[in-house]
This record gives C-alpha cells, structure tokens and sequence, in this order.
C-alpha cells in the first residue's frame, strides 16, 4: 500500500505517520526528515538545501525527485509519503516513478487544519534529536522538560519553528502546494480528515478511511 499524507505545515502529518508506519508495515519517507539529517552532518546535499529550509522555501523539485529516486531504488516496502509531493511537478514526477515501477498511489490523505491552529502548533513544538518523536510544549509535553521521554536525548525547536518563517512557510503552502488539492481530488484516492482533532481521534479516523478503501 502507498499512501501520500497531504497538509499545511503543522497539520499533523508527522505526528501521524510515525503511528500508521508502524500499524500498517510502511516505511516512512519525510522530505524534511531526510533533508534535517543532511543538515546535521553537514554533507553536501545538507548544505544545498540549508538556504531553502531555514527561510521556509521549497527545495527544487529537481533535486527532490532526484534525492527520492535514490533513497527508494531497492525500497520494496509500502510506502508512507510524509511532506511529498509538495507541488504539481513533484507529484507528476512520483506518478511516472510509480508507474515505472509498475505500481501505484492507493490513497492521498488531506489533513485539514484552520491557518491560526497550524501557527500556533508551529511555534509550540519540540522534536527529539535522537530519535526524532515530535512535542508540543503545550499539548503533549515530554515529562521531563526538554527531555525525549522515548530515548532521553534533548528536545530541539526546529531552525524553521521561528515567526517569520512559519508565516512565510504557510503562504509557500498556499502558493505552491494547496494546487495538489486540485490534483488529487480527481484521481478517485483523495481521503481527507478533520487534522484539529486529538492526534489519536485523528488516528482513528484516517485508519476507518483507509479501511473504507480497502
Ligand atoms: P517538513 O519537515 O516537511 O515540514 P512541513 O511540511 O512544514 O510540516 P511540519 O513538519 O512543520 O508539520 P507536520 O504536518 O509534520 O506536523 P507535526 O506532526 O510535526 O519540511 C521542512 C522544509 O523542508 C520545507 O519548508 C522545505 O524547505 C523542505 N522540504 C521538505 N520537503 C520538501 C519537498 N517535498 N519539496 C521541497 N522542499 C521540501 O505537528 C506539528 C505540531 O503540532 C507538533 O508540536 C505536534 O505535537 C502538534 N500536533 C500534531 N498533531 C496534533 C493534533 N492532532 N492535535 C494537537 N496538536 C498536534
Ligand atoms: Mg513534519
């Protein structure tokens, strides 16, 4: 099964992925994830996409399909797509890959969330930098400040969390990646959810969507 989780910066696609990945036997593929990783060791391709993430821009499509194609050659698990595609070409470019591959998308689930909800998310989250589990100061805590309650490591707020560039994130989302809406919608796999529900009601749902499909 290949399933794309659709919606604006802070909708939830993260904190629901790392849940379904593991229900449903997917392997996890987030953009931000694999580029943030980049980031961190400093390699070449973490330096050519630095500029784009921390003032909230698009990498180029090019170098994302290009990145993707890569990682995902011997990949033979299902796959959960978590920030991807973010524009037409992008989703273009995954649909002639599938079909490469001789495979296909089975659902496009749209995370809806209202703009000021997102923003506020936004600037209240914290990630693990060990094991990468996603917090919010506010409405889901670790126990220990500043403490991964899963692994131990310290919480970071991410470089791209900051006002300005959440505000300039969510307009690029607009601009460039709310047309995938359009796209999907009649490719008969469009699903789509309330995202501004408890993560877990949000689970639950998208799960009994998916199961509606299947
Ligand atoms: P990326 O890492 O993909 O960021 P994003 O799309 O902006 O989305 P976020 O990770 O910010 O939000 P999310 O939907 O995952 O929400 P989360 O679960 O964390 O991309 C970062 C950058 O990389 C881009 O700006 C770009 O530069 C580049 N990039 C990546 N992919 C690219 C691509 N394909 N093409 C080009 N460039 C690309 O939740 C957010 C907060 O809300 C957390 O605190 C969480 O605890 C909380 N929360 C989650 N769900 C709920 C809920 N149901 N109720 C209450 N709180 C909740
Ligand atoms: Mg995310």
């Amino acid at each position: 099964m290949n399933i794309i989780l659709l919606g604006a910066p802070g909708s939830g696609k993260g904190t629901l992925a790392k849940g379904l990945v593991t229900k449903l036997a997917l392997f996890h593929v987030s953009t931000g994830d694999i580029f943030r990783e980049e980031l961190a060791k400093k390699s070449p391709l973490g330096q050519e996409v630095a500029s784009y993430m921390s003032s909230g821009r698009l990498v180029p499509d090019k170098l994302v399909l290009e990145v993707l194609k890569n990682r995902l050659a011997a990949e033979t698990r299902g796959l959960m797509f978590d920030g991807f595609p973010r524009t037409v070409e992008q989703a273009e470019g995954l649909d002639a890959w599938f079909t490469s591959r001789g495979q296909n998308i089975d659902a496009v689930v749209f995370l809806n969330v209202a703009d000021d909800v997102v923003a506020k998310r936004l600037g209240s989250r914290r990630t693990c930098s060990g094991c990468k589990k996603i917090y919010n100061v506010i409405s889901n805590p670790p126990a220990k400040e500043g403490v991964c309650d899963a692994c131990g490591k310290p919480l970071f707020t991410r470089e791209d969390d900051k006002a300005e560039v959440i505000a300039r994130r969510l307009q690029v989302y607009k601009d460039q990646t709310e047309p995938l809406l359009a796209y999907y919608r009649s490719s008969g796999v469009f699903l789509e959810a309330d995202g501004a529900q408890s993560p877990e009601a949000v689970e639950e749902k998208v799960l009994a969507l998916l199961k509606s499909r299947a």
